[in-house]
């Protein structure tokens, strides 16, 4: 299967977008996913799959926590943002930090999950993080951004 095929037929999978941020010692620092999965109920684990290019995942995993920012149908630009080439991601975004590792809560969220490191295993030019959540809560009321076919979405009607 070529690359392209390979791509078109795994975006069939729709997924929310989640912008998974750290603490640093020099700032905050986050970047866009829909890897994220929750993983286990006991012990609480959820996890994602950066890139091995990726620029921020390196210091996240120095800092050993993050947190998930669950995103809302109307932050699309926020995915954008977190995804693309801007100086600072975090220009003229308001967040407030999370309860245990500090990492930033972004305004507008619909959930955000707060996580400890806790394993990094090899996935070809990924890496699979697993994070036990430290804490955990609600935001705006809002539908989830959704993502399939390489285009975001929102959620239709419930279908019953
Ligand atoms: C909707 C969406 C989902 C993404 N999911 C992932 C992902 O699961 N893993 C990943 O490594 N990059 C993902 N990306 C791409 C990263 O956000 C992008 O490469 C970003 O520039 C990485 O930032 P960094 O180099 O600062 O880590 C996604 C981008 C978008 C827009």
């Amino acid at each position: 299967m070529n690359r392209h095929t390979y791509r078109h037929v795994l975006g069939h999978f729709a997924t929310g977008v989640v912008i998974v941020t750290a603490a640093t010692a020099p700032g905050p620092v986050g970047l866009s996913i829909n890897s994220f999965t929750a993983v286990s109920l006991e012990p609480p684990l959820v996890g994602f799959f950066p890139a091995v290019t990726s620029r921020s995942w390196p210091s996240i995993e120095q800092v050993g926590a993050f947190c998930v920012n669950v995103l809302a149908v109307d932050q699309e630009a926020l995915a954008r943002r977190f995804a693309g080439a801007v100086a600072d991601r975090f220009a003229g975004v308001g967040w407030r930090p999370s309860p245990v590792s500090g990492a930033p809560v972004l305004d507008g969220v619909i959930a955000w999950i707060d996580c400890m490191l806790e394993s990094v295993h090899p996935a070809g030019d990924h890496v699979f993080v697993t994070g036990r959540v430290s804490a955990s809560g609600l935001g705006a009321d809002n539908d989830p951004l959704v993502f399939a076919h390489g285009r975001y979405r929102r959620l239709a009607p419930p279908t019953g």
